[in-house]
């Protein structure tokens, strides 16, 4: 697979036969509104530290499931956000293992409450700030249609924008290179949607090639 260069400021390669940054598949109506909240949306998210995650995972729910409701590339868009209020839930990530449904129902249910009132506030659709709060709910650990395609959306993004992050923490000493390195396979193995979890599975390849990379000596 060969890196393309459709976007030179992105801190990731995107690959040739991946979808084009905030792409929208051709052919596809959205409502009148969605188009200024999706604006509204990267306003919002534009100074989070993993902002382009989250853009991806949007971009990947609209490859996997061309026409998916809007509700669920809004889902996507915003799935994490809890972490931009302080307060959040913190995985002591040196100790417990990523899979932790204590630590990730906390973080799930946080961004559960955190979007909709968001979304609220901002005047969106009401049943569009309500139809968010399932699929964010399921976004570690699917489980509906709605959150296999929400994991499955979420695993792709990390893995093809994360490995520089997840090495981060090995070299800052956060965690051991070995535990940084089962968040990547743990984000690739996980997934139930069947296509989705093939292309997870490429990604975390080359995440973990880039990991490798990425680590210091040492
Ligand atoms: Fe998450
Ligand atoms: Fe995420």
């Amino acid at each position: 697979m060969q890196a393309s260069h459709q976007h030179s400021d992105l801190s990731f390669p995107i690959q040739a036969d991946a979808p084009a940054w905030q792409a929208v598949p051709t052919g596809r109506d959205f409502s009148p509104g969605f188009a200024e909240l999706r604006t509204q949306i990267y306003g919002w998210i534009a100074d989070y530290y993993d902002r382009e995650h989250l853009t991806r995972a949007g971009d990947w729910m609209l490859t996997l499931a061309p026409d998916a409701p809007e509700y669920l590339v809004v889902a996507a868009l915003l799935h994490d956000l809890e972490r931009k209020v302080p307060g959040g839930p913190k995985l002591e990530m040196a100790k417990v293992g990523w899979d932790d449904r204590d630590y990730n129902d906390a973080h799930t249910g946080r961004s559960a409450v955190v979007v909709p009132t968001w979304l609220t506030a901002y005047g969106a659709d009401p049943e569009l700030a309500e139809a968010v709060a399932q699929p964010i709910r399921e976004h570690e650990f699917g489980g509906s249609p709605d959150g296999d395609l929400m994991q499955a959306a979420d695993s792709i993004s990390f893995l093809e924008t994360n490995a520089a992050l997840v090495a981060g923490w090995a070299n800052r000493g956060l965690c051991t290179p070995a535990k940084a390195l089962e968040k990547l396979r743990w984000m690739g193995e996980r997934v139930r949607h069947p296509e989705g979890g093939q292309i997870a599975r490429r990604y975390m390849e080359l995440a973990c090639g880039q990991f490798d990379e990425l680590l210091m000596e040492g």
